[in-house]
């Protein structure tokens, strides 16, 4: 069975993550979408908020797990025998971060090898910072994000924001 890890902040899963999930059940038998529970900027959802947002937007939940990982992806990885990682590629101002992680990856455990799958057209521009900076400044961020998202995204920021 072929197993693929799609890691990422999520922080929330967008349509464009989601695009790369349908093109990675394409690819692949099973995906693990592993959540880093402490990326590099202060995240805007716990990890528990950002996995439950994946189970209830994520297809095929019989071929699609969700969990979440601390420390290196390399780690996690091999804990879960996986030699496989997925990543999503928008504009080509991605590609210079992806090079450098997928080749410090690489470095860190040689026999790991990244795969990449393009984002759809319609989300080519999707960014989770993105929509979270439009909902933020009372933009419309229906068809970025799923419903769940769109919902979970209103509710925190009437919360922060006191309104
Ligand atoms: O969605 P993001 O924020 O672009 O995802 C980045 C992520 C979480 C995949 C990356 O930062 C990561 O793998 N973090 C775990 C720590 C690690 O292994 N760092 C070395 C890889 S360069």
């Amino acid at each position: 069975m072929s197993i693929a890890i799609y890691p990422g902040s999520f922080d929330p899963i967008t349509n464009g993550h989601l695009s790369i999930i349908r093109g990675g059940l394409v690819a692949f038998d099973k995906l693990i979408i592993a959540v880093a529970s402490n990326p590099k900027k202060t995240p805007m959802f716990s990890v528990e908020e950002r996995t439950d947002m994946i189970r209830e937007s994520a297809p095929e939940p019989d071929r699609v797990e969700v969990d979440a990982f601390d420390g290196l992806l390399v780690d996690y990885c091999k804990k879960r025998n996986a030699r496989v990682v997925l990543r999503g590629l928008r504009a080509v101002a991605d590609f210079e971060y992806e090079l450098q992680m997928a080749n410090m990856n690489r470095h860190l455990y040689e026999q790991m090898e990244t795969v990449f799958i393009m984002a759809d057209d319609a989300n080519f521009y999707v960014s989770s910072n993105l929509v979270k900076e439009a909902a933020k400044l009372g933009g419309n961020i229906q068809g970025l994000v799923p419903e769940t998202v769109a919902t979970r995204l209103t509710q925190k920021l009437a919360k922060t924001t006191g309104g």
